[in-house]
């Protein structure tokens, strides 16, 4: 089998970590991969958003499966264009995409088959949305409409917040046209679990939960990033919850894409927060997340391209999906002044065993070896029987991983421990 990757970050070093385990895997090549994940696969500069060089690539390469990570090919239709080439893909195609790139949609699609989510309002011009803002609850949140590198969604803790986050969104236009839109709903509290599933449009079969630290500094606090760690299983998501959230979020999603027209295969990322009320949907994104992928795939015990291609093929139902009952904690390191302004090109260095373990993000190959490359720099993760044990290899490894100016957090996982001593 010859597998093309899109994608360039730690997710996509993790998916191919993983594909590579399968013995019929050839050759992996990634789309454009970055300079640690050519330690796993053969990287092509060809950009994840450039869908017919992709293409292209595929046909003169004679691929035989292609996996699209990120959200934006994904809502440009990547999956689409490559199935009518005739190239077998993992990934939803764009009518099935949009759960995650519009807001609005995905708001809507709860509303109407009564899938358990925090109570909204979607506007499309300031004046509307500022009135509404007069009297709404406080704190408030406000998203807008599309993909906005995870950094659309502010939660605004004052009606003066609120109003200049409007202002901001929809009329200096901070994300463009993904601001033209705006979602404003009712603020939730309680724990957040992220529930990656595998779905060929009638069956889901959830992944082992986990759990994201996306807020820069210890504590949950600071600025969003892009993810500073991750923890798996999640100590909030009991049998219980995954009992409702099967019955009352996950299959009623699958069956409401379907009713719609727009059946969803893929990977389905559930966000949910566990209010006093039950779970509920906080958002839905269209592929696996980062860095939660970095300690769920390690947990995966069955062959990750044989459940992809049930997935695309429609057999999932007959497909065993087993994952190891061990824990894992990914470690995020990033260059200093992240998620701010921040230097890159400094050399990384680290040993055998933090490599096999590491997956790399952002970082660039140079006659120096390994560079940094990006704010987020590259994720370790360790597994172990227990939670406290994953946390402490993982830190272990840290240890023996430096570049100038590395900054981590040093309590990934404190939330889920402290949840597991009660
Ligand atoms: P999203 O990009 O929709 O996942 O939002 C980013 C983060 O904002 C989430 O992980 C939550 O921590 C927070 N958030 C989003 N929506 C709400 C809400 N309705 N109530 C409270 N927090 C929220
Ligand atoms: N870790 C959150 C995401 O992938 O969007």
């Amino acid at each position: 089998m010859r597998i093309m990757v899109i994608g360039g970050g730690g997710r996509e070093h993790a998916l191919v970590k993983a594909l590579k385990k399968n013995p019929t895997v050839e050759k992996i090549y990634c789309l454009p991969g970055n300079g640690g994940i050519a330690m796993d696969a053969e990287c092509v500069a060809i950009g994840a958003k450039d869908i017919p060089a992709q293409v292209e690539f595929a046909k003169a390469n004679a691929i035989d499966y292609a996996v699209v990570a990120p959200d934006d090919p994904l809502a440009m239709g990547a999956v689409d264009a490559l199935t009518q080439a005739g190239i077998p893909c993992f990934g939803p195609d764009k009518a099935a995409a949009i759960i995650e790139s519009s807001k609005a949609f995905a708001k809507n699609l709860m509303k109407k088959y009564n899938i358990p989510t925090a109570a909204y309002e979607i506007f499309t011009d300031a004046e509307s949305a500022k009135e509404y803002l007069k009297t709404s609850p406080i704190p408030v949140v406000i998203k807008a409409d599309g993909l906005a590198l995870g950094k659309g969604v502010i939660i605004a803790e004052t009606r003066e917040e609120a109003m200049e986050a409007v202002s901001s969104m929809m009329q200096d236009k901070i994300f463009g046209e993904s601001g033209s839109r705006v979602v404003i709903e009712e603020f939730l509290t309680g724990p957040e679990v992220s529930v990656l599933s595998f779905t060929d449009g009638e069956t889901v079969v959830p992944m082992v939960s986990s759990m994201d630290h996306k807020r820069a500094g210890e504590g949950d606090t600071g600025l969003n990033t892009g993810g500073m760690g991750t923890i798996a299983p999640n100590p909030f998501y009991t049998h219980e919850v995954a009992a409702r959230c099967m019955d009352e979020i996950f299959l009623p999603t699958i069956r409401a894409m379907k009713a719609e027209g727009r059946t969803f295969k893929g990977c389905l990322y559930f966000g949910l927060m566990i209010t006093k009320d039950g779970p509920k949907v906080i958002e839905y994104n269209c592929r696996f997340g980062d860095p939660e992928t970095q300690v769920v795939l390690p947990l995966l015990k069955s062959d990750l391209l044989t459940v992809m291609q049930a997935v695309t093929n429609g057999t999932l139902k007959d497909t065993v999906v087993e994952f190891s009952d061990e824990c894992a904690c990914c470690v995020v390191m990033a260059s200093g002044g992240y998620p701010g302004k921040y230097p890159t090109g400094f050399a990384i260095r680290m040993d055998d065993e933090a490599r096999a373990h590491t997956y790399v993000a952002g970082a660039k190959v140079t006659e120096d070896g390994l560079v940094t490359g990006g704010g987020r720099v590259l994720g370790v993760t360790a597994t172990a029987p227990t939670l406290d044990r994953a946390v402490a290899e993982a830190y272990r490894m840290v240890g023996n991983i430096s570049f100038e100016g590395a900054y981590f957090r040093r309590d990934i996982g404190h939330r889920a421990l402290a949840e597991l001593e009660k």
